[in-house]
C-alpha cells in the first residue's frame, strides 16, 4: 500500500496517499479531499500544487537542474540541434539519423502559410506589437486546417504539432518583416530550420541571404535553451485552455497571450530596456537601491525565478553564447559589461543573496538577440517560436492521459453572502 499521509480536520482524521515520481518532491493525492472533507487546498499561483502527471521536463531548482526527457539542458545546448530536441520532447527517446532526417523534412514540408493568411497581417497597425500580431496569426490557423483537428486522433494530434513547430518561424518571421515594411519572405526549405527563420527574417528578395554558422548555431541554441520549462505559466494555460478539447492552434495562441507578460517571456525584452537604461556600471548602485526599496515597484528584470534558486542553468549557457555571437559579427556592445557587473555586484548582495535572485535565462538573451540584430519587441516572439515545441508535447501528453479532465480550480470565496436586489430607486 502506498506510503500515507495525515490530515486532521474538524475532529476527524484523513488518510491521503503519497505518489512518489522518478525523481523530484512527493505528491500527497488529495483528488477526494472535498468529497471526503467538503474542504478545498488554498494555494494562489500554485506554489505547492502540482496539476498534471508529466515525463516531459525536470527541474530541481535549488540545485539549478533542468533535464528533458532525462537530458541535461547543457549537453543538449552544447551537443544537439533544436530538430533533435522538438524530436525529443515529442516522441521521448533522441532520434537516430534516419528519424531525425525524416523528422526535419515533415517539418519543412510545412513551413508555407496558406496565402490567405497572410493577408491576416495587413489588417494590423505596422506599429503593432509583434506579440500582439502572434496571438491574432496563430489563433487565425484554426480558421485553416479543418483537416486534423480531432483531437481525440493521435495522427491528427501530430499533424497539427507539426504545422504549429513548421510554421511558427514563418508567422514570426512576417511579423518583422511587416513591422519594418519589407515584403515577406517565402521559407527556402533547403535551409536548416533555424538558417531559414534568419533568412526569412534578415533576407530581403532583392539579394541572396548567406547564413553565419556561427550566428546560426546561436541561435539554434536559444531555441532549445527556450524549448521547453514544465508547468510554467504559458505551459499550464496551453493544458487549461486544451483540457476543454479546444482548437491546438486556439490552445497555442493563448499560451502566446500568457508568454507575452513581463514576469515571463516578456522579462527579456524588459531586462535589455532596463540594461539600456541604467548604462553605465556606475549608476548600478542606485538600480540596486531601487530594486532592494519596498516602496519602489521596480525590480532588477532579468533576475529571480519562481522555481530555481541556486542558478538558472539556462542563464550560464546564454552568457558564454554572448561572447561567441559577438566573436562571429565582430561587435561588443557596452551593456554586456554592465550585464557582467550588474550581477557580480548583485550576487554579492545580503538581499539578493537572502531572497535567492540570480540571473534567469532573459538575463542574457536579450544583448545576445540585439547583436544578431532583432529588434526588443521580436524578444518575446522567439521565445514564443521555440517554445511551440514544448506546448505541443505538453498539450500532446495531456490529452493522452486517462486521468485528464476539464481544468477547473476551486476558490475561497470573500464577497458579499446572500442579499436582496435593491431597486435602483431606492439605493
Ligand atoms: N528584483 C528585486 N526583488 C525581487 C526580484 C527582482 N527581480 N524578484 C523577486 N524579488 C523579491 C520580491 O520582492 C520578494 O521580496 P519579499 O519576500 O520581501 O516580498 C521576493 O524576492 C520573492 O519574490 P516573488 O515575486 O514572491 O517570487 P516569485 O517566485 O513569485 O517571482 C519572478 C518570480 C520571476 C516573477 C520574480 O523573480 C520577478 O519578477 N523577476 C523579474 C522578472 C523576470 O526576470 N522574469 C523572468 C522569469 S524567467 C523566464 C521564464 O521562465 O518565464
Amino acid at each position: 500500500m502506498a506510503e500515507q499521509s495525515k490530515l486532521s480536520l474538524g475532529g476527524k482524521d484523513y488518510d491521503y496517499p503519497i505518489i512518489k515520481g522518478s525523481v523530484g518532491p512527493d505528491v500527497i493525492d488529495i483528488r477526494k479531499l472535498y468529497g471526503q472533507t467538503g474542504a478545498f487546498t488554498f494555494d494562489p499561483g500554485f506554489t505547492s500544487t502540482a496539476a498534471c502527471e508529466s515525463a516531459l521536463t525536470y527541474i530541481d531548482g535549488d540545485e539549478g537542474v533542468l533535464l528533458h526527457r532525462g537530458y541535461p539542458i547543457g549537453q543538449l545546448a552544447e551537443q544537439s540541434s533544436f530538430m533533435e530536441v522538438s524530436y525529443l520532447l515529442l516522441n521521448g527517446e533522441l532520434p537516430s539519423g534516419r528519424e531525425l532526417e525524416e523528422f526535419s523534412r515533415t517539418i519543412s514540408r510545412h513551413t508555407m502559410l496558406h496565402e490567405q493568411l497572410m493577408s491576416f497581417y495587413s489588417g494590423f497597425r505596422r506599429d503593432a506589437h509583434p506579440m500582439a500580431i502572434m496571438c491574432g496569426v496563430v489563433g487565425a490557423l484554426s480558421a485553416f486546417y479543418h483537416d486534423s483537428t480531432d483531437i481525440a486522433d493521435p495522427k491528427h494530434r501530430k499533424i497539427s504539432s507539426h504545422r504549429l513547430i513548421a510554421k511558427m518561424p514563418t508567422i514570426a518571421a512576417a511579423a518583422y518583416k511587416y513591422s519594418v515594411g519589407q515584403p515577406f519572405m517565402y521559407p527556402d526549405n533547403r535551409l536548416s530550420y533555424t538558417g531559414n527563420f534568419l533568412r526569412m527574417t534578415f533576407g530581403v528578395p532583392a539579394e541572396d541571404y548567406e547564413v553565419i554558422p556561427e550566428i546560426e548555431r546561436a541561435m539554434d541554441r536559444i531555441f532549445i535553451l527556450h524549448a521547453d520549462h514544465e508547468q510554467n505559466a504559458s505551459t499550464s494555460t496551453v493544458r487549461l485552455a486544451g483540457s476543454s478539447g479546444a482548437n491546438p492552434f486556439a490552445c497555442i495562441a493563448a499560451g502566446i497571450a500568457c508568454l507575452w507578460g513581463p514576469a515571463h517571456g516578456g522579462a527579456n525584452e524588459a531586462a535589455l530596456n532596463m540594461l539600456r537604461e541604467i548604462g553605465t556600471p556606475d549608476r548600478i548602485p542606485h538600480y540596486i537601491e531601487r530594486a532592494k526599496d519596498k516602496n519602489d515597484p521596480f525590480r532588477l528584470m532579468g533576475f529571480g525565478h519562481r522555481v530555481y534558486k541556486n542558478y538558472d542553468p539556462r542563464a550560464t549557457v546564454m552568457q558564454k553564447t554572448v561572447r561567441e555571437v559577438f566573436d562571429a559579427m565582430k561587435v561588443s556592445d557596452p551593456v554586456f559589461e554592465t550585464a557582467l557587473r550588474l550581477e557580480e555586484i548583485a550576487l554579492h548582495d545580503p538581499y539578493f543573496v537572502e531572497k535567492k535572485l540570480f540571473p534567469n535565462v532573459d538575463f542574457y538573451s536579450g544583448i545576445i538577440l540585439s547583436a544578431i540584430g532583432f529588434p526588443t519587441t521580436m524578444f518575446t516572439v522567439l521565445f514564443a517560436l521555440a517554445r511551440t515545441v514544448g506546448w505541443v508535447a505538453q498539450w500532446n501528453e495531456m490529452i493522452s492521459d486517462p486521468n485528464q479532465k476539464i481544468g477547473r480550480p476551486r476558490q475561497l470565496y470573500t464577497g458579499p453572502t446572500e442579499r436582496d436586489y435593491v431597486p435602483i430607486g431606492k439605493r
